[in-house]
């Protein structure tokens, strides 16, 4: 149970740092799971999406049928300029998303708990529905910046519901690429949402662009030094975010990696937007802890 002054913190910051929420042994499960679904991974069947002349498209399909499955991701820069990879395959994957909660039995133990369950019950999610898992590896020296945004311009509902839990696997510091955050950044005029990453019509009707694009829908600047905090944590912690909440992560150039694994969840209260990129289907329709 949160603590009254947890409530007001989270109230008022919009996020929430829990130290110790998983032992380091529930962390070291989880971890080698992530390794063996890297090891599994055949890098053809997304380097495509680097070598291809076609590569949007490519690129845009393995994406969005990312959303009911496992799909490795790699950085940005693992490539060299002859499309081979610069250093080992494990050293390589950006994510792992975006349904490890639902498909694997070892990440679906560790997102549905009896903690997590009373936790989203406390920030006042009646019915938690949790629509994205994604396993972050921050690799070292190319680990890439994740800029500033919000969550609930991946998540829209009406109203804002969007919460995140973002599990640090690994010590999150400055030297390796932790988080920032605005703390109160969610509240009043800074807590505006700026961007919607939405589908567009183009697949529909067979339209040569992507199926996915990011409306700008206000000006409202991204928080700079003078208001942003550095979330530096300790592996086990779990930090809580609000869906409105401006955060932003550095590139890693340190030798460490970040290893952190996060979920999306909304409440079913509220109504999701039929535009946001993931959604499921009757198949395998969105569940809670
Ligand atoms: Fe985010």
């Amino acid at each position: 149970m949160l603590t009254a002054t947890q409530q007001l913190a989270w109230q008022q910051d919009g996020c929430l740092v829990l130290p110790g929420f998983n032992t380091l042994q529930e962390i070291a499960a989880l971890r080698q799971r992530a390794l063996e679904i890297v090891d599994c991974f055949d890098p053809m069947e997304s380097k495509t999406v680097f070598t291809t002349n076609d590569q949007t498209r490519t690129a845009d399909d393995y994406f969005m049928g990312s959303a009911a499955t496992i799909r490795c991701f790699f950085e940005e820069e693992a490539f060299d300029t002859q499309g081979e990879l610069k250093q080992a395959k494990v050293l390589s994957i950006n994510k792992i998303g975006h349904a490890l909660h639902d498909l694997d039995p070892i990440f679906d133990a560790f997102s549905r708990t009896g903690a997590l369950a009373q936790l989203a019950a406390d920030l006042g999610l009646a019915e938690p529905q949790i629509w994205q898992s994604q396993y972050i590896f921050k690799q070292p020296g190319i680990g890439g910046e994740v800029r500033w945004h919000q969550d609930a311009t991946f998540f829209e509902t009406i109203p804002i519901t969007v919460t995140t839990f973002w599990f640090a696997l690994e010590d999150a510091t400055l030297e390796n690429g932790c988080l920032w955050a605005e703390p109160g950044g969610h509240r009043g005029q800074r807590g505006v949402l700026r961007e919607r990453f939405v589908r567009t019509d183009a697949a529909k009707n067979g339209v040569a662009r992507s199926p996915v694009a990011m409306e700008k829908l206000d000006a409202t600047p991204w928080p700079d030094a003078s208001n942003a905090v550095a979330l530096e944590v300790a592996a086990g912690s779990l930090v809580v975010f609000h869906g409105l909440l401006p955060h932003y992560s550095a590139a890693n150039r340190s030798a460490r990696s970040r290893h952190a694994y996060t979920l999306h969840i909304t409440d079913g209260r509220s109504v999701y937007s039929p535009r946001n990129w993931l959604q499921r289907g009757a198949a395998m329709p969105v569940r809670g802890f």
